[in-house]
């Protein structure tokens, strides 16, 4: 096992939509100890694929006693709205109130290839929500208005 070097914004592997896994196999069983093993090690409650620069649909979310693995994830449902400030091992320092559903369903392969409903409310919901978002190539500050948007891609550019 070992811990990966954290991309961070606007490294491109952060900002293009990942591609679906087709192999299950050994090389897949030991990235998913890996990141496991890296969210720890930075404190993270969640990770995906792009955030140690492999553009694959392969994110994890720990929380407490839950250790969710999520492969090809698709939402097939999402209720409510619940606001909550949320930050990022890709952007550090940043912390907003994001907007997310409060209760979702999610269809996801584990890292042995079998399918799985996964259904969570609440933070386990958000941090969900927050990891596919990163398959898909969003950020958190995505999902907030375009003027709050710009102010912070700016902040972090000039940063960087
Ligand atoms: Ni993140």
């Amino acid at each position: 096992m070992s811990v990966h070097r954290i991309r961070e914004y606007p490294d491109p592997v952060l900002v293009s939509p990942a591609e679906k896994v087709v192999d299950f196999d050994d090389s897949l069983l030991s990235l998913v100890e890996d990141m496991w093993e890296t969210m720890a090690q930075y404190d993270g409650v969640g990770l995906a694929a792009p955030q140690i620069g492999l553009g694959i649909q392969v994110a994890v979310v720990g929380w407490k006693d839950r250790k969710i693995v999520l492969v090809n994830p698709e939402v097939i449902e999402a209720e409510g709205e619940a606001v909550q400030e949320e930050g990022c091992l890709s952007a550090p320092g940043i912390f907003e109130k994001v907007t997310r559903p409060c209760r979702v369903v999610v269809i996801a392969q584990d890292e042995k290839g079998v399918s799985q409903r996964i259904e969570e409310s609440g933070f386990l919901a958000r941090a969900i929500m927050h990891e596919i978002d990163h398959l898909q190539g969003h950020l958190f500050f995505d999902r907030l208005s375009p003027l709050k948007r710009r102010f912070l891609k700016r902040k972090i550019q000039k940063r960087g």
